[in-house]
């Protein structure tokens, strides 16, 4: 075995891209540009909100701190951070969610957002951004195929701290993929990139970071099974009678009845990788 010799680098890559191809909506933003899917995320975060407040005591904020959120979503941690700190930049590239971003800062009056509406991988260092960052973050986010090159561009312009959030093993939502894959396109599913792939690049750069696990709840709410088809449907585009009724009746199985609502349960394994540049 040639342990010295693997590109961990290189597996993101294959890894990274084959979801990105496998992904039926299309376009790279894909579920994200779309506002329902916006809005149900930020719901959903809101009435998981424990989360939100363990990842806010736990990040290194003062008064006095510039932070970047790379894939900040519609503000879950950048709204928060704001209100703590002296700015942040909200880099976001899909349209969905970087609407509800700025609706939300309306909506609480937040002056100190600067948005910019860019992959990371896109992003101009000189000018969409206001280097250097005390602490960095990128939270379920690192969607990028070039994983080194995205860490290399954050080393760049952090001065301390960078938190990256990412998952631990088969996500629920892949678990679902991985049986349907087969039965609806004829395929296999390939799931996307780990901590381990992120570790070892990491690693590879001579950056040693701090590992935490946590377990986090993943949880889809439908007032009725047509509107957990409209969800379920726009993510596995669906293209014939044969594959909505193979979708429907397994969705039919998969959700729970609770207090009249149907629900999708799942709990996913994630981990925070952070370290400090000194
Ligand atoms: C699951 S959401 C997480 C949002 C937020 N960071 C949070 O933790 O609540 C993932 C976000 O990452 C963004 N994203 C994916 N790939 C990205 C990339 N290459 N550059 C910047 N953002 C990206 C998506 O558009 C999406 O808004």
């Amino acid at each position: 075995m040639q342990y010295g010799k693997i590109d961990w680098n290189d597996i993101w890559k294959e890894l990274m891209t084959t979801q990105q191809r496998l992904d039926k909506t299309g376009d790279k933003e894909g579920h994200w540009n779309k506002r329902e899917n916006a809005e149900r995320f930020w719901k959903r975060t809101q009435e998981n909100s424990e989360r939100t407040d363990s990842t806010l005591n736990e990040l290194p904020l003062t008064s006095g701190s510039k932070v970047l959120d790379i894939g900040s979503g519609p503000g879950r941690l950048a709204i928060p951070i704001a209100k703590r700190v002296s700015h942040v930049t909200a880099v976001e590239p899909a349209t969905g969610m970087m609407d509800i971003l700025k609706e939300n800062m309306e909506k609480q009056g937040i002056d100190n957002i600067s948005c910019v509406s860019k992959r990371w991988e896109d992003v101009d260092v000189e000018n969409d951004l206001d280097a250097p960052y005390d602490v960095i973050i990128a939270s379920f986010s690192l969607g990028m195929p070039d994983i080194n090159e995205a860490i290399q561009k954050m080393q760049q312009v952090s001065s301390k701290y960078v938190y990256l959030y990412w998952f631990a093993g088969t996500t629920p939502w892949e678990k679902h993929s991985i049986i349907l894959w087969p039965a609806l396109y004829g395929t296999n599913y390939v799931p996307g990139p780990k901590c381990d792939v992120l570790y070892n690049v990491l690693y590879n750069k001579g950056i040693y970071p701090e590992m935490h696990v946590f377990s986090m709840d993943y949880t889809n709410y439908f007032s009725c099974m047509d509107e957990a088809m409209d969800f379920y449907r726009d993510r596995y585009v669906i293209e014939t009678q044969e594959q909505e009724n193979l979708l429907r009746n397994y969705f039919r199985d998969v959700l729970v009845q609770e207090n009249g609502q149907l629900v999708e349960k799942g709990i996913s394994t994630r981990v925070r990788i952070s370290w400090e540049n000194k």
